[in-house]
């Protein structure tokens, strides 16, 4: 229908008779002559009819936003002082020549310059309205390269493309599974994969070496900007590859599509063992972008007279740890009480800090609520571990690791936001030596990565002491975004039947749930192991958006509804018959 895209025309263009399809992005009407912006995925080209020509001068008339039309017209440089230099067509307007209506629209329920305007649901309704914008529109796109380039990467280098199915088994990835009724088998449900994770290992057990795919994954779980119930992965699986050549060669991919698509040079990723991340950065995955660390000291808060300090840092899972902010003396009263509430959303009870005026006057030159309680040795210490310099204040959280870890961590974030320390664009590294397992509350053990995972030890030294063991498990990292994780994998039996007997999954259990794996462990499994990549936050990071549904066509909503097709939704009584499911409404309180 069309000779040319309304956004790829140019002064190159000009004498040229062209044909544009697209939609009517604004019509003016400026003193008798009717100014059409006409928009299709390349852009946007101005259209001028005037009333020479009074049939297709009256239909373009009669247009309102979002018509779709074609028209005929003449490329030419627009009038001197007319030029748009914000425009890539701005150097010409095309004058019509015949015009076609070949739809209608109605009024759009927002429109598309004013989208800000509306809340997101309204967007998310009328998704097909808010996807015609040319920013998301640049998104899906970039998207596109995205998984081009990937794809092309992976192909060079030996890997295949193979499906995995979508109505399967529970694979343990920590979340809840999205579950499907079978009509075939009375009771008995599929479930949706959260991640094809036990597939591709069998797909190495069958020899194919080398794995990839583009693959949907689902995830019951609570929802945060970067977290969709249904996301993708580019899911990778290799064979006869070490921990060091799988991260080598995730990271050239990575790197390759930074430097072709963006044009950064990531450099080579640091590696830094997960113990170091949570000690330094309170996180496993640490925004190195900010030039903040957090220091212990709970052993010089063990005897102070400071219920506070001295509780944590006499408890063997306690943590009394300091955040130095340098020149962060300038920060106001209502500041720091905006920080404590802050880290009260991660549980700290208080936020003590020290001014430092004067660090030598250790009785008068350190201003804070809690010097009074500190020995002038250990405020002399303090000074020197932190290597304080008048003019910075310290931040101090003491409780629970956990705790002390998630909210000076948090704050470390938020601290280089506000006062915008970052030290460089982009911060990749890798996360590796992760622990086996981490101890639940009530006193069990639960695996870090997946019960998949390779230990960096013996059987026997795992059994003796679980808690102390390392996995082989690797995070890539990017200015404080998992981008994605994997691991080298067990690949003979008695290992993964430990690790089971480990996390108390009981052999029952084990053969009920993992029976295929078990088995496929028996008959000639080759070392291997593999990443997935979240392929969603991968272009929420280069694309600089501030959600994951930026980048996804047909996003959820943070409660996992589409608004767009009211999915979840009711089903008939009679397809409930035929799946013998009986639906138990949730009963309704009433107040007496
Ligand atoms: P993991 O659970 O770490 O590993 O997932 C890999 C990557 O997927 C992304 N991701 C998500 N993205 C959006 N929404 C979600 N709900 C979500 N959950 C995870 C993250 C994450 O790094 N089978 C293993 C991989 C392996 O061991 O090979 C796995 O799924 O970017
Ligand atoms: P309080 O003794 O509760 O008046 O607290 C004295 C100072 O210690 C205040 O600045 C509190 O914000 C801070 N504080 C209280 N609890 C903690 C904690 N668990 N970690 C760090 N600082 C705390």
């Amino acid at each position: 229908m069309r000779s040319h895209y309304c956004g790829e025309l140019n002064a190159s263009n000009i004498s040229q008779e062209i044909t544009l399809c697209g939609w009517v992005h604004r019509r003016r009407d400026h003193g008798g002559v009717i100014f059409l912006d006409v928009r299709d995925r390349e852009g946007i080209t101005q259209v001028v009819f005037d009333p020479d020509r009074k049939e297709s001068f009256d239909l373009a008339d009669s247009v309102r936003n979002e018509y779709v039309v074609k028209l005929t017209g003449l490329v030419r440089a627009r009038p001197a002082g007319t030029v748009n230099e914000n425009m890539p067509t701005g150097e010409i307007e095309v004058l019509g020549t015949s015009f076609e209506i070949l739809n209608a629209s109605e009024t759009p329920p927002f429109q598309l310059d004013s989208h800000q305007s509306v809340g997101e649901d309204v967007r998310l309704k009328n998704r097909f309205i808010d996807l015609r914008r040319p920013e998301i529109q640049e998104r899906m796109r970039f998207r596109s390269k995205v998984t081009s380039a990937l794809r092309n990467y992976l192909d060079e280098n030996g890997f295949l493309d193979i499906e995995t199915p979508i109505l399967t088994r529970a694979t343990p990835e920590g979340a809840r599974d999205y579950l499907v009724p079978s009509r075939t088998h009375e009771g008995s449900f599929f479930a949706l994969p959260q991640s094809p994770q036990l597939f591709k290992q069998l797909l190495m057990v069958s020899g194919f070496d080398r794995y990839y795919q583009i693959a949907k994954c689902f995830r019951d779980e609570d929802l945060r900007a970067d977290r969709q119930p249904e996301f993708t992965q580019v899911d990778i699986e290799t064979s006869f590859m070490g921990e060091k050549e799988i991260m080598a060669i995730t990271e050239t991919m990575i790197k390759g599509l930074f430097k072709d698509l963006l044009e950064v040079d990531l450099g080579v990723f640091p590696s830094m063992p997960y113990s170091e991340a949570m000690e330094k950065y309170g996180s496993d995955k640490p925004d190195l972008r900010i030039p903040l660390t957090m220091v212990t000291v709970s052993d010089l808060m063990k005897e102070v007279d400071f219920k506070v300090f001295s509780g944590p840092a006499v408890d063997p899972r306690g943590r009394v740890a300091a955040l130095k902010v340098p020149n962060g003396n300038t920060l106001t009263r209502k500041q720091i009480d905006d920080y404590t509430k802050f880290v009260g959303i991660y549980g700290a009870k208080g936020l003590a800090y020290i001014k430092v005026n004067n660090k030598s006057d250790l009785e008068e030159g350190l201003q804070s609520p809690i010097v009074k309680f500190l020995p002038v040795e250990v405020r002399g210490q303090l000074i020197e571990r932190l290597e304080a310099q008048d003019g910075d204040l310290i931040f101090f959280g003491a409780d629970s690791e956990k705790i002390v870890n998630e909210a000076l961590g948090a704050l470390r974030c938020k601290i280089g936001e506000d006062l915008s320390l970052y030290t460089c664009e982009w911060a990749p590294l890798w996360v590796v030596d992760f622990p086996m397992f981490e101890e639940t509350s009530d006193g069990g053990i639960t695996a870090i990565h997946h019960p998949f995972t390779a230990p960096s030890c013996s059987v026997e030294e795992l059994k003796a002491d679980p808690l102390k063991a390392l996995s082989q498990a690797y995070d890539m990292v990017l200015n404080g975004t998992e981008l994605g994780g994997g691991s080298v994998r067990i690949h003979q039996e008695s290992m993964q039947e430990a690790v089971f007997e480990l996390l108390n999954i009981s052999k029952e259990e084990q053969e009920e749930k993992f029976g295929f794996l078990l088995d496929a462990l028996k008959f000639g499994a080759p070392p291997h192991g593999g990443l997935a990549f979240g392929l969603d936050r991968l272009v929420m990071l280069m694309t600089d958006s501030s959600s994951i549904r930026d980048v996804i066509a047909f996003p959820k909503t943070q409660s996992a509804t589409c608004l767009l097709t009211q999915a979840p939704g009711e089903v008939s009584e009679k397809q409930l018959k035929e799946l013998s499911i009986r639906v138990r409404k949730p009963i309704t309180e009433t107040t007496s």
